[in-house]
């Protein structure tokens, strides 16, 4: 059985490819079988990997448009972790979602026969096709909130969006909760936005994921936080994978265990 985890927010810049990217490397250091989807045009959760595409690439293009199924796409990225990539070619894939047939279901289809134990899925910062592809294809999905002002901008339009999700494709589309990222726990607007966050949305998850310099490096580096020590903002995603773990009923299946 596969566990399908969609990172979402229509906002930009507040951390869906970072979280994406380290709950997934946190899932596969747990031991869990793990693919991170890139459906973002950007490519930037396949860059971070060090996954490079060029025209022969198999891409999620090939899922979403040719009928090839994510497990064909899938690379090798980590232990345990593999990557369906995505680069600029799916720029137009808004478009030509809405000219083909079954055009909300594809990614979904795509996702048949996985081996994988997780699958975490980036969206790109808007609610067009790519991002319902990926409400769709989801057990549940979570929401990076920026700790700034204005955070919650956008959610209104995201529930309604999952709404139209659950009436027509998946009616058990679990809200898992909404992470705080760039967090600097000491700061005024911080406390504020965590304990907006907390009175507006019960799930809201305890950890908070801090502001680090480091988190800007590796990605600059192709690398991920797992991949150095010690790592403070590192260890609130792998504390934050364990609260979703626990979530979802899967702490028992992931060993403990770290890889490598
Ligand atoms: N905990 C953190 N500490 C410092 N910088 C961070 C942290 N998390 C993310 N960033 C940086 O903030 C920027 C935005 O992060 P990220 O790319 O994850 O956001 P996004 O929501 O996926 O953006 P987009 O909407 O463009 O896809 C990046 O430069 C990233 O390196
Ligand atoms: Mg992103």
């Amino acid at each position: 059985m596969t566990v399908t985890i969609a990172i979402a927010n229509a906002k930009g810049g507040v951390g869906k490819t970072t979280t994406a990217l380290h709950l997934a490397a946190a899932f596969a250091e747990r031991g869990l079988a793990t693919l991170a989807v890139d459906v973002d045009p950007q490519g930037t959760l396949t860059q971070q990997l060090g996954i490079a595409t060029d025209h022969e690439t198999l891409t999620v293009r090939e899922v979403l448009f040719d009928n090839r199924p994510l497990r064909d796409v899938a690379v090798p990225a980590r232990p345990h972790l593999d990557v369906a990539p995505a680069d600029l070619r799916l720029a137009d894939a808004d478009l030509g979602l809405a000219q083909v047939g079954g055009g909300d279901l594809r990614l979904r289809k795509g996702m048949r026969g996985l081996p994988h134990e997780v699958v975490v899925i980036d969206c790109p910062p808007a609610l067009g096709k790519l991002t319902f592809n990926a409400l769709v294809a989801a057990d549940a999905y979570l929401v990076p909130i920026d700790s700034a002002a204005f955070a919650l901008m956008g959610m209104d339009m995201l529930f309604r969006t999952v709404e139209e999700v659950r009436e027509y494709f998946n009616p058990d589309l679990r809200f898992l909760g909404p992470v705080l990222t760039l967090a600097e726990p000491r700061t005024v607007v911080t406390r504020a936005v965590y304990d907006q966050l907390r009175r507006t949305y019960p799930e809201t998850f305890a950890t908070m994921i801090r502001r680090s310099q480091k988190a800007k490096e590796v990605a600059f580096a192709q690398e991920t936080l797992l991949d150095i020590e010690p790592t403070t903002t590192g260890d609130d995603y792998r504390t934050l994978a364990d609260e979703v773990l626990g979530r979802l009923g899967l702490g028992a299946l992931a060993d403990g265990t770290r890889v490598g």
